[in-house]
């Protein structure tokens, strides 16, 4: 069974996309005309790299982003990157370039409590144990530095919490011998419970001696978080009719977070984790609960992708404990009233959870103001004292959404170490947007309000009650206001060189990415050729769009890189001329580095998997707008022709190089990095997931055993990379 970059579709909405406006204006465009154009546009690159306005930093730029402080030099890009490209490879391995080391920091299953013994990595450590263990498929991570009294210390480069996201398991490996399935239901509540700990996020203490960072095993600060957590529901959907649950019948509360994909964090100290693809965890037998819901749920219960057994059978088990420790993954009417089941129970997840990781008592609150969607992440803006605080996010599914939103309360630095009571006050109070990219290169911030434009108590699709309704169906609010469909938006990450925001949009193919879907933001259907020849149609490639804020409610876009084979077509699928030093597909975490500037881009790929493992790339950006409007001629799999003009940013050439290739099936998630630059924090999610369950007892035919090698089932680690000479990294 195979959880690779699951993904939940559920947008059916035929609002129009610009596609008719570029039909139009592509008539008689030629393709002679679209050669010239990308001629153009790579003449132009050399002048986008040169002209930029770059300084040589070397650790010169800002650390931490300190709110207020005006001491803070301005942050400058590097001229150049440092090291030798790595090569593309297929190797069980971790590959970075010569000169920098490699270290792993803790795995799936390292122990997080003094008194637990080493994980045995054989599926056969106790559940109850596997709360206070290192969780599965590292994700979205975040380093909070400690000084040596143990308090929290932004500069701080040899002591720290790290903050780690786990998103999803590996069944497989989890148990002794994967999931026990009969007849469709888990038969073993040891093995549910494991999974139940192994979701979530863990806080660590680790700290940096002589040997490297160390995991410290018995820190006070040591912490899980987990789909069994007692959560607060915070913000305007806090109790409301649409959150009550038999765990809490007034809705100002839930149990647990799952899928907890990318992340954030704020000024005030606090971490940020998202819950992604959540619906599928809730089990909803549509042939008999159907009936028992309205039209209104219905369409909600769609456009969420709730329905079906429950993507690990969690709500199977029986019987059920007191505290509903199976049936409140039941989303399904079974009582008198919503305060007797669990019917609301997803209402309560999809949202962008606060935890603060210096206070291991504190209770995880669910911020409803940013809205309920499938969140990859949440990616704060410049902070600007007496300015908003603005949270970029993503929508990871085909043809979703980009959002932010815009806090009430203006900064003040006081705040900078409020904790949870700062997210009070940031966070629960501010206005919802959606982006609509158009085809001229400007977009536009559609408000999700109860009562602005299309979305009202007479929308046609889904008449909203109020601004809960909204929030809790923000899907379905920014399909009302016309939206813009994104090939499935990943990571955000806001550059501080010059406030543009970064967001991968890591692929997107198949019945639902047709040649008519394309569209100035999206412009790409082409095929994608394995070696065996097998075609990959659409954009299995993916690419990285950017915009600057002109105004409230306004930006100006571009599409910084495609991904791409090198050697593909440069007019139509290799637009960004990528080389064997950094060609790439399917982009998915995306960091800026606040030591050295330098944009830091992940892959979760699919698509080029037959030449190579996932990878890390460092890239040098330059500004939205330094590339030229270029038309691309898009061909589908019956020869149809569809001409796309789109806006495409300067060429990288070597201004981004592949730093590191992971083991096979794997993916590369999660940035972090000590304030001084020297450590560069990443994690290897799921090697070898794909190992079929027929292969368990021969593990010479696992494609993986990285980390500990040998015969080691393979496991989900963070990795600390350091340069042999202690410099910077990537510089
Ligand atoms: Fe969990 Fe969007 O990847
Ligand atoms: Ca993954
Ligand atoms: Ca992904
Ligand atoms: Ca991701």
């Amino acid at each position: 069974m195979s959880h690779a970059d699951e993904v939940l579709d559920s947008n059916p909405s035929t609002h129009p996309t610009l596609d008719d406006v570029i039909q139009a204006r592509a008539q008689g465009t030629s393709r002679r005309e679209v050669l010239k154009g990308s001629v153009g546009f790579m003449a132009l690159s050399f002048l986008g790299g040169g002209a930029a306005t770059l300084l040589t930093a070397c650790g010169g730029g800002t650390t931490e982003e300190t709110p207020g402080t005006p001491s803070s030099p301005a942050p400058v890009r590097p001229a150049a990157l440092g090291f030798t490209a790595v090569a593309k490879s297929l190797a069980d391995a971790v590959s970075v370039p010569a000169g920098y080391s490699v270290q792993v920091v803790h795995r799936l299953g390292d122990p997080l409590a003094a008194s637990l013994p080493a994980y045995s990595n054989l599926g056969t450590d106790a559940a109850a144990g596997f709360a206070y263990r290192v969780g599965d498929h590292h994700d979205g991570m975040h380093y909070f530095g400690l000084d040596a009294s143990g308090k929290a210390d932004a500069s701080a480069s040899t002591r720290a919490l790290l903050a780690v996201n786990h998103e999803a398991i590996t069944p497989s490996f989890l148990h002794p011998a994967g999931q026990t399935i009969v007849g469709g239901v888990r038969t073993v509540p040891e093995e549910v419970l494991r999974e139940f700990y192994a979701h979530g996020v863990s806080i660590s203490e680790i700290q940096k001696g002589a040997g490297g960072w160390a995991l410290k095993q018995d820190s006070a600060f040591n912490r899980r978080v987990h789909t069994l957590t007692d959560m607060v529901l915070s913000g305007p959907a806090s109790g409301t009719s649409y959150l009550v649950t038999r765990y809490s019948p007034n809705g100002t509360r839930t149990r647990g977070t799952v899928n907890n994909c990318a992340n954030g964090y704020t000024p005030w100290g606090t971490y940020l984790t998202c819950e992604e693809n959540w619906g599928g965890y809730f089990r909803r037998v549509t042939a008999t609960d159907n009936a028992n819901r309205s039209a209104k749920e219905l369409t909600a219960l769609a456009r969420y992708g709730v329905a079906g057994a429950g993507r690990e059978l969690w709500g199977t088990v029986t019987p059920d404990t007191p505290d509903d420790l199976y049936g409140r993954w039941v989303a399904e009417v079974k009582g008198a009233s919503a305060s007797e089941d669990y019917r609301n129970v997803a209402n309560t997840y999809g949202w962008v959870v606060e935890i603060d990781p210096y206070d291991p008592g504190s209770t995880p609150r669910k911020r409803t103001a940013l809205g309920r969607f499938a969140h990859e992440g949440a990616w704060i803006g410049k902070v600007e004292t007496g300015k908003p605080l603005t949270f970029y996010m993503g929508c990871d599914s085909r043809n979703e959404y980009i959002y932010k939103f815009v806090s009430t309360a203006l900064w003040d630095p006081a705040d900078a170490t409020g904790g949870l009571a700062a997210g009070d006050k940031y966070m629960d109070h501010g206005r919802l947007y959606v982006a609509k990219f158009n085809a001229d290169g400007t977009g536009t911030w559609l408000e999700l309000a109860f009562g602005v434009g299309n979305v009202s108590a007479s929308t046609p699709a889904y008449a909203f009650a109020d601004q809960a309704d909204v929030l809790i169906h923000a899907r379905l609010a920014a399909d009302a206001q016309g939206a813009t469909k994104m090939d499935r938006p990943e990571w955000g990450a806001v550059d501080p060189v010059t406030g543009a925001v970064y967001m991968t949009l890591t692929n997107n193919s198949g019945s639902l990415r047709s040649l008519a879907a394309t569209d100035a933001a999206n412009p790409r259907h082409y095929n994608d050729p394995r070696t065996t020849g097998a075609a990959q149609r659409g954009n299995p490639n993916g690419h990285v769009i950017r915009w600057m804020e002109t105004g409230a409610t306004s930006f100006q876009w571009d599409i910084f890189l495609f991904g791409s084979r090198a050697g593909s077509d440069p007019a139509s699928v290799n637009l960004s001329g990528l080389t064997a030093d950094n060609d790439f597909s399917s982009p998915d975490g995306l960091w800026f580095s606040r030591a050295t500037n330098i944009c830091w881009i992940q892959t979760d790929d699919g698509a080029y998997t037959d030449v190579t493992n996932c990878m890390l790339l460092a890239a040098l950006p330059g500004t939205v707008g330094d590339g030229s409007a270029v038309t691309i001629t898009n061909t589908d799999a019956g020869g149809a022709t569809k001409a796309v003009p789109t806006r495409v940013g300067a060429q990288p050439g070597t201004r981004l190089r592949r730093f590191l290739v992971g083991p096979p099936q794997c993916e590369l998630t999660g940035l972090a990095e000590s304030p001084d630059g020297k450590t560069l924090f990443v994690n290897i999610q799921h090697p070898g997931e794909d190992t079929p369950l027929a292969d368990l007892g021969n593990p010479s035919a696992w494609p993986s055993h990285w980390p500990d090698g040998g015969t080691a089932r393979p496991r989900s680690a963070t990795l600390a990379i350091t340069r042999n000479d202690g410099g910077p990294i990537g510089l």
